[in-house]
């Protein structure tokens, strides 16, 4: 396994639309445990392939493991589709790993279900609710060049992309667990 380098906004390259997997094969799976082992080394619970420069339509994530990376579940969707939003909005503050250190409310419906294929290309339908349903939206957002500062307004995203592009140089994440 190899750890891969996180794209940071504002890279244009995050801005791309992500291609729909043809067929879940070794470099698929391959993928996958990169940028799982990416994803924890990072402290993120969600991690999608645009993030790391690749652009297909994959994303990873974990929701279960605490501070000292016990309980560990990790989750695999490839070409994830979001099939239904349900009316009710939830908010929760928001962080990403392109977007070191920085955390804001962003509102979303707070039930959705997802269809995709797991780690061996079978297909499954998942109901999703509370963190799960914040951070899959967030990740497949992702795969459609969208960061979680575009649903901001206009001053607050400008204030975010201004002071990330001052602290650039420095590469820490935060040790926060809500980093998707
Ligand atoms: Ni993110």
């Amino acid at each position: 396994m190899a750890t891969l380098k996180i794209l940071m906004a504002a890279d244009e390259r995050l801005k791309k639309v992500a291609q729909k997997v043809e067929k879940v094969d070794l470099s698929v799976q391959k993928i996958m445990d990169d940028m799982l082992e990416t994803m924890y080394k990072t402290n993120g619970i969600g991690l999608a392939a645009t993030q790391v420069n690749i652009h297909q339509r994959i994303v990873v994530m974990d929701i279960s493991f605490d501070e000292n990376g016990n309980g560990k579940k990790p989750m695999y969707f490839i070409n994830p589709e979001i099939t239904k939003r349900g009316k009710e909005l939830n908010v929760y503050q928001e962080g990403c790993l392109s977007l070191p250190n920085i955390f804001d409310d962003v509102e979303r419906p707070a039930t959705c279900t997802v269809k995709a294929l797991d780690y061996n290309g079978k297909a499954f339908t998942l109901e999703c609710d509370g963190l799960l349903a914040t951070c899959i939206q967030h990740e497949v957002d992702h795969l459609d060049g969208i960061i979680f500062a575009d649903h901001l307004s206009r001053l607050k995203r400008n204030r975010i992309l201004t002071k990330l592009q001052k602290c650039k140089k420095r590469k820490e994440y935060s040790q926060e667990i809500f980093n998707y």
